[in-house]
């Protein structure tokens, strides 16, 4: 019962966390462009910065820009916050459900460090928290006012952490952490920076002061930075159904691919909206990123370890069976019609490698999560040695020439 109960719960933070992400990049994503696409007129009021006309669900929008503030405060102000907290808090009761209460099997890799529970949990939580107070520093700092010197300082930031989450960490735990520290540093931009600046200009406003024009430059540059790192976190959200992404030997720098990739791809169309129509460049660039990701993921763990050698029979038949019995003692508490494994009602992703004919027709999906990357077993919970990976390794490429040579 409690293992359905869990289920439910999950699936449902789940949904909540997708719809208010939605909410929040997509208003994100709007007042971006609403921004780049505001032209100066003469009819304006002073204080306004630009205006733009948009046509939408059956009617027509005028909207003007005040660049710090109107001189005097409209009676309805809509804010637009409660997206991105509410992001905050079910991607939080994620991580928690999935992460922290699942460490041993999705934040915890013995064979890449022993740690307990506690210890991981306490790392991945408390980092997060450093990670915002870091970040906020340097934005604070004299660096931020140099906007460009200050994006690749957190670059090579990111990178460096991401690198370091992997060697702690197992790589789907990696992964899911960086999302979390990329999407709380956006999420506290909001809560901490872009919201009471607006609040102080409101106050100011109301006190008959003119407010001073730093609080929005500041928020301004929260907002782009949350603009620039949307798309990379997207990225991870769904990466862990894909273990090429974030389980092969070079996870980490395809991290880093993806975070140029993503960031070069909001670019573009910060550039369309504005006045710059033809960075097709950022294509070229993001194509290339993409490729090198794929390529990289082609390079398996479990070759990287040069000493170990699959010991395979020369005959079809037997490394048919030997990959039988790998599967059946790695992969079938799991993955069974009814599964050995505590806290599992069936099998994960309907995934069942029970007889021969499954375990072929899984073939690809096999080679993929256990010899291509390392995302199965969970954290090596089967302790699936590396010769046996690249036994799985040499089966699927057997077969893969077997029907080549077939169409032949
Ligand atoms: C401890 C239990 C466990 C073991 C052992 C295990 N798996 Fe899994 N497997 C899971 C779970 C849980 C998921 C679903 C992960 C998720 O929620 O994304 C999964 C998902 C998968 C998927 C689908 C991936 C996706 O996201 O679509 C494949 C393929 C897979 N396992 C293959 C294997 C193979 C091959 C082995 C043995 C080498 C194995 N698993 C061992 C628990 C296990």
């Amino acid at each position: 019962m409690d293992v359905i109960i869990w289920e439910w719960l999950e699936l449902g933070f789940r949904w909540l966390h997708v719809i208010a992400g939605i909410a929040w990049i997509g208003t994100s994503f709007y007042f971006m462009h609403l921004d780049a696409s505001l032209k100066s007129s003469q009819n304006l009021p002073s204080e306004a910065g630009g205006e733009t006309w948009q046509v939408h669900s059956g009617g027509f929008y005028h909207m003007v820009k005040f660049v710090v503030a109107p001189s005097q405060m409209p009676e309805n102000l809509t804010w637009f916050k409660w997206e991105a907290y509410t992001t905050f808090l079910s991607g939080l009761v994620l991580l928690v459900i999935i992460y922290y209460l699942g460490a041993e099997l999705y934040l915890i890799d013995n064979n890449v460090f022993e740690l307990s529970a506690e210890v991981a949990i306490t790392l991945s939580a408390s980092s997060i928290v450093i990670a915002w107070f870091v970040y906020n520093l340097l934005c604070k700092s004299t660096l931020g006012q140099f906007e460009w010197a200050l994006g690749l300082t957190g670059f090579a930031l990111i990178a460096a952490s991401m690198w370091g989450f992997t060697q702690i960490f197992s790589a789907r735990g990696a992964f899911m952490q960086m999302g979390a520290i990329i999407g709380s540093i956006m999420i506290v931009n909001v809560w901490r920076i872009v919201i009471p600046n607006q609040k102080l200009v409101v106050e100011d406003l109301i006190a008959g002061r003119s407010p001073d024009p730093r609080l929005g430059a500041e928020a301004k540059l929260r907002s782009t930075h949350n603009n620039y790192l949307t798309l990379p976190v997207l990225f991870i959200m769904i990466s862990n159904h894909y273990p090429l992404a974030y389980a092969s030997e070079w996870n980490w720098v395809i991290f880093v691919l993806i975070l140029i990739v993503g960031g070069i791809i909001r670019h573009y169309f910060n550039l369309k909206h504005g006045s710059e129509k033809n960075a097709w460049w950022c294509w070229v660039i993001a194509l290339i990123g993409i490729t090198v990701a794929a390529w990289l993921s082609s390079i398996s763990p479990a070759d990287s370890e040069k000493t170990v050698s699959a010991k395979v029979e020369t005959t079809k038949v037997s490394l048919d069976s030997q990959v039988m019995d790998i599967v059946s003692t790695r992969c079938s508490m799991c993955h069974a019609s009814q599964p050995l494994w505590e806290g599992l009602v069936a099998a994960p992703k309907g995934i069942v490698l029970d007889t021969e004919e499954r375990v072929k027709a899984e073939a690809k999906q096999i080679y993929i999560s256990s010899y291509l990357s390392n995302a199965m077993p969970p954290s090596n919970v089967s302790y699936m040695e590396n010769s046996e990976r690249k036994l799985i390794g040499l089966w699927f490429e057997s077969i893969e020439s077997t029907k080549q040579a077939s169409l032949k």
